[in-house]
């Protein structure tokens, strides 16, 4: 299965593709994810993403979709994909398109995570995620680590994202709505899109999804 998680930040993209990569045998793909691995690693790449990340602006759209292009092409997305905060934008969505009518194939769906202003701002505040990998997610109150401060899944440290400030969410936010919202019209277009309640427990925003899929599929 090909398919785009869109919504707000902290709607909870990155919680339900990795649960979801898990079910449908698909590598979950977050540029956001990619962008982090650059900067831990110091790459030039990474010292460029940062400058943009850090003030809670979009990564020009020629190196995140050249990254996006290239993390798509390898041998484990063949059999498809989750796409987790890419496209971001309409021009991003344009090329994504470009790209998979070049391939011959097609996504299957498009799952806006619904969530209020007030939740996500919520869920933001209290994020924690590992220094060793940044798929590793938890949360003060929602998913509170077993020792305070050091993931569950390897040990690592446990930090708060420079991007999670209050007043670079604000700015996350409004870049949300101003850019990457369009792509649900975008999408809608090709009736692709499919509003899932992103509130409640964890598991049963899971459950909504797959069950969606399946009327989809
Ligand atoms: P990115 O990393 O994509 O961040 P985002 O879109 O802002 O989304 P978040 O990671 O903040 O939230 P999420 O929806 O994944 O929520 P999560 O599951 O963690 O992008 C960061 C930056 O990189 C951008 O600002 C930009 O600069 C750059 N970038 C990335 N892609 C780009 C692109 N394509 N083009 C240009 N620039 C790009 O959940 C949040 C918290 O809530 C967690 O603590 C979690 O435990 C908790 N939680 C999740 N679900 C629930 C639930 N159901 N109930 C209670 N708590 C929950
Ligand atoms: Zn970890």
């Amino acid at each position: 299965m090909r398919i785009v998680l869109v919504g707000p930040p902290g709607a909870g993209k990155g919680t339900q593709a990795t649960r979801l990569a898990e079910t449908l045998r698909v590598p979950h793909i977050s540029t956001g994810d990619l962008f982090r691995a650059n900067i831990s690693q110091q790459t030039e790449l990474g010292k460029l993403a940062k400058s943009y990340m850090d003030k809670g602006e979009l990564v020009p759209d020629e190196v995140t979709i050249a990254m996006a292009k290239d993390r798509m092409e390898q041998p484990d997305a063949e059999r498809g994909f989750l796409l987790d905060g890419f496209p971001r934008n309409v021009s991003q969505a344009e090329a994504l398109d470009e790209l998979l009518t070049t391939e011959a194939i097609k996504l299957d769906a498009v799952l806006d995570l619904e969530a209020p202003e007030e939740e996500v701002v919520k869920r933001i505040a209290g994020r924690r995620i590992c220094r060793n990998d940044s798929s590793h997610v938890f949360h003060v109150s929602y998913k509170k680590p077993a020792q305070e401060g050091v993931c569950d899944v390897c040990g690592g440290e446990l930090y708060q994202r420079d991007d999670d400030s209050e007043e670079t969410v604000r700015t996350r936010l409004e870049v949300y709505h101003t850019q990457t919202e369009p792509i649900i019209d975008y999408y809608k277009a090709q009736g692709l899109v499919v509003t899932i309640d992103s509130m409640g427990p964890v598991e049963e925003v899971t459950g909504r999804a797959l069950a969606a899929l399946k009327r989809e599929g």
